[in-house]
């Protein structure tokens, strides 16, 4: 049976299924249970076991536990591992992520690790290597691990989360009921709970931070959407004041650094509201366990060190957790351990691309075109796009209809301009003329659509109207050069001068998501 493991990159906790993680969870119990009984023989089951099998760190950030986490993980599995020098590397010549993994690729490595400020990162790496593999016809496209992107994901984090509260919880899949408390803005960890958390059934999540600090829309949209319920505290003592605390709380690193001057000057105060203290022990539920990503601050630590000989102190149990859960990771993308699993596998192929946005509406054909009749001359033959951005302000559709004309290139003989809808009087609307333009074809169609979603194409002929089209929002927006996403930080902006185009997903009428990053923008956003 084919391993559906094999080759699969991890660039965010979402793209293993959640029987797919429960496997990852088994194996791991499975091992973790050979190595308590010292099992020789059932250990050597989990091996890669391969000198030849390359794995690559490539950690663009500082790290300890992950970096040597993975580290520890492939001594495990007796396989060839590098580590990048980064701070000596050509990326500081300016040379692109693409060419420095593209050489790394050359050297017959399989599986990149990888840890960088720049979020979506690992997802275009995926890309890039699976071009990279077929031009250079390798028998395998590498796999991507990410290791922490920005304040993005941090996947591997989340297995061994969620690992952790398992085994915690006994096995018990049924609830949980978790406190995040900390710098929930930043925090790459708690972003990815918002679908790992779904490894339980039912889920409450509590939000400890002040709003500077706080869980960002999208994610908390996330949280809502997948079911969890939501309760948002500003600090720890406001939260200790209500009756119904939970038993779990996963703290996480203020990263107060990146807010600038204004935040800086209240940092301690921001700290103290998610800084655990002596006096608060007598408040929280008997049997209460701490979990922290780790590092923790040495002169402001939110977990107090006097906690690290009680029976809170969990994260020293989760830390190393991190390595086994690392090894049947790399065992799985190896293709080592996987062949049993039985469970609903992720579907890794994209559906293929439909055209419903795009309807043609019946037209009379004996009837003569008046209604074209506002500007200078009626048109007799060509090409009217019409209905664009209707309902909006005078002053944003001509500003979009500009930006229509240089987009599509619409340039030559026609006009445009601002006119009233007469099915809807109170609504302004804008209308492209172009006499002796031909019907456009799909692509073109295509582009329309993702620009002027809810527009009607109208292909005139001999004053008829002989086809008409009406075309709604696509469900993907790209292949244009004047789309960007708006977070800076993202592989694909401009600033990062990767030349990664712009790609995004509508989630909602007006809500669309970059393909990398996964930050969500509304449609004006989108366009530069
Ligand atoms: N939890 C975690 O990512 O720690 P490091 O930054 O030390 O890798």
């Amino acid at each position: 049976m084919d391993n559906p493991f094999k080759g699969r990159s991890l660039t965010v906790i979402d793209d293993f299924s959640l029987d797919e993680r429960l496997y990852l969870f088994e194996k791991t119990r499975e091992l973790k249970k050979a190595i308590t009984e010292n099992n020789l023989d059932e250990l050597e089951k989990f091996r890669i076991n391969n000198s030849d099998f390359g794995i690559y760190e490539v950690f663009i950030e500082d790290s300890t536990r992950t970096k040597e986490s993975f580290k520890n993980a492939a001594a495990f599995h007796r396989v060839k591992l590098n580590t990048l020098e980064t701070n000596y590397s050509s990326i500081n010549k300016s040379e692109s992520f693409a060419d420095t993994f593209n050489t790394l690729c050359g050297y017959d490595n399989l599986i990149y690790i990888v840890r960088s400020q720049q979020e979506g990162l690992c997802r275009w790496l995926e890309e890039n290597g699976k071009l990279y593999a077929q031009r250079n016809k390798m028998k395998q496209a590498p796999a991507f691990i990410n290791a922490g992107d920005g304040k993005h994901e941090h996947p591997t984090q989340e297995l061994l989360d969620e690992f952790t509260f398992l085994e915690q919880k006994n096995w018990d899949r049924e609830s949980i009921h978790i406190a995040l408390v900390g710098d929930l803005y930043h925090g790459r960890t708690v972003h990815s709970k918002a679908d790992g958390l779904l490894i339980f059934k039912k889920v409450k999540v509590d939000l400890i931070a002040p709003p500077e600090l706080g869980m960002p829309e999208y994610y908390l949209n996330k949280m809502k959407d997948n079911g969890f319920e939501i309760r948002i505290f500003d600090s720890i003592d406001s939260y200790i004041d209500n009756n119904d605390i939970a038993q779990l709380w996963y703290f996480t690193r203020p990263q107060l650094e990146r807010m600038g001057d204004a935040i800086l000057k209240r940092q301690d105060e921001l700290r103290y509201r998610i800084t655990f203290r002596k006096e608060l022990m007598d408040k929280i539920p008997e049997r209460t366990t701490f979990y922290h990503p780790l590092p923790r601050h040495k002169l402001h630590p939110t977990i107090p060190t006097f906690l690290d000989a009680t029976p809170l102190n969990g994260w020293e149990n989760q830390s190393a957790n991190g390595k086994l859960i690392r090894i049947i990771l790399l065992g799985l993308i190896a293709g080592t351990i996987g062949h049993d699993f039985t469970g609903i596998a992720k579907k890794t192929t994209e559906e293929p691309e439909t055209h419903d946005y795009i309807q043609e509406v019946p037209v009379d054909e004996n009837k003569t075109v008046k209604e074209y009749a506002e500007g200078v001359k009626p048109i007799s033959s060509g090409l009217v796009i019409d209905h664009i951005c209707r309902g909006e302000k005078e002053e944003d559709i001509r500003d979009h209809l500009a930006r229509m004309i240089r987009v599509l290139a619409l340039y030559g003989k026609g006009g445009e301009w601002i006119s009233r809808s007469r099915e809807y009087p109170d609504k302004m609307k804008g209308i492209i003329f172009r006499p002796e333009y031909s019907a456009p074809g799909i692509k073109k169609l295509k582009q329309i659509a993702a620009l002027a979603p809810g527009c009607t194409v109208n292909v005139i002929r001999e004053k008829k109207v002989v086809k008409k089209l009406k075309l709604n929002m696509p469900p993907k927006i790209y292949n244009f050069p004047n789309i960007c996403c708006k977070n800076t930080d993202c592989i694909s902006h401009s600033s990062q001068g990767e030349n990664v185009p712009a790609e995004f997903k509508r989630i909602t009428d007006d809500r669309f998501k970059c393909k990398y990053c996964e930050n969500t923008h509304s449609f004006k956003e989108i366009w530069i």
